[in-house]
């Protein structure tokens, strides 16, 4: 990518700020996502780990980080959200550091320096062609055996639960332009775009991971029923024990092969091989 590219993605988030950590509250989908992830770091963290956080945003993953018993060494390439983050978690006892950081550039961390390594909400969805490079360097800092936990964007599961707008792209940038996002998950090919980053599909997860190095371990969508409409979700949220097992359903779900695309986002955890 280009440093007009990486400069565009860092102003976009100093200007979104601690708007960033409404991200997974504002709606029934968001809480399923949240939920979702929470569930899939819950069983790959023990307690005490020391964790990198890549892309921590305004900390909205350091505080179950921090919940869960883990230390951790905030990073983002944004010093808007790094303020963001200081302003909502202060001096947390778990909190190590804060530190500027490119998931691409990882070079300053010591071999299996760290129990777990976590990139949610898509930091890795903006390396674009360093993506292997970037997730070797993950893999070569967390200890053997441990995971690298991360969520990219989906191709599949963004075009469907954005119809409308994917079809405005489409009559404003043309078929073809549009065609090349939708075969390539890569935005930067929307001409103009105030945001781009790269989506996946579930089966690139396995090749990526292994031309950097690694074994794809477990993978997840972040929804499947839960990106209906809220106002169907809304009554089910509303009943503590309708929603307590919707929740279950869905996180079996989204395990499922079938669902992988079916969220906004794609959940994958690798280990070194
Ligand atoms: C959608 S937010 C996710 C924040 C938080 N992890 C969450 O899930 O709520 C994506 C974050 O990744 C950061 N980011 C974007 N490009 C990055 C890069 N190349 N390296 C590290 N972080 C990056 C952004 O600044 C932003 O804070």
């Amino acid at each position: 990518m280009t440093t007009e590219d990486r400069a565009g993605i860092r102003d976009y988030y100093d200007r979104l700020g601690a708007a960033e950590y409404d991200r997974l509250t504002t709606d029934p989908a968001g809480r399923v996502s949240y939920e979702v992830h929470r569930r899939f770091l819950t069983r790959a963290l023990r307690p005490g780990d020391r964790v990198l956080e890549i892309g921590a945003g305004p900390g909205r993953f350091t505080e179950l980080l921090a919940d869960l018993g883990a230390h951790v060494v905030v990073t983002d390439l944004s010093p808007g959200q790094l303020a963001a983050h200081r302003d909502r978690l202060g001096d947390h006892p778990a909190i190590e550091r804060r530190e500027l950081l490119d998931v691409c550039d990882t070079g300053r961390y010591e071999d299996s320096e760290f129990d777990l390594v976590l990139a949610y909400g898509g930091p890795l969805s903006y390396a674009f062609e360093s993506d292997v490079d970037a997730l070797r360097g993950l893999l070569r800092i967390v200890a053997p055996g441990r995971p690298v936990l991360a969520s990219v964007m989906s191709a599949l599961g963004t075009w469907r639960h954005s119809l409308p707008g994917v079809l405005r792209l489409a009559e404003s940038i043309g078929e073809q332009a549009n065609d090349l996002v939708l075969r390539t998950g890569d935005l930067r090919h929307v001409p103009g775009a105030a945001h781009v980053c790269r989506m996946y599909r579930s089966a690139e997860l396995a090749p990526w991971i292994e031309r950097a190095g690694g074994r794809l371990v477990a993978v997840s969508a972040s929804h499947w029923a839960g990106l209906a409409d809220p106002a169907v979700l809304e009554p089910v949220e509303a009943d503590p024990e309708r929603w307590a097992s919707f929740l279950d359903q869905e996180e079996r779900a989204c395990a499922e092969p079938g669902a992988w695309d079916g969220g906004t986002h794609l959940l994958f955890a690798a280990v070194a091989a």
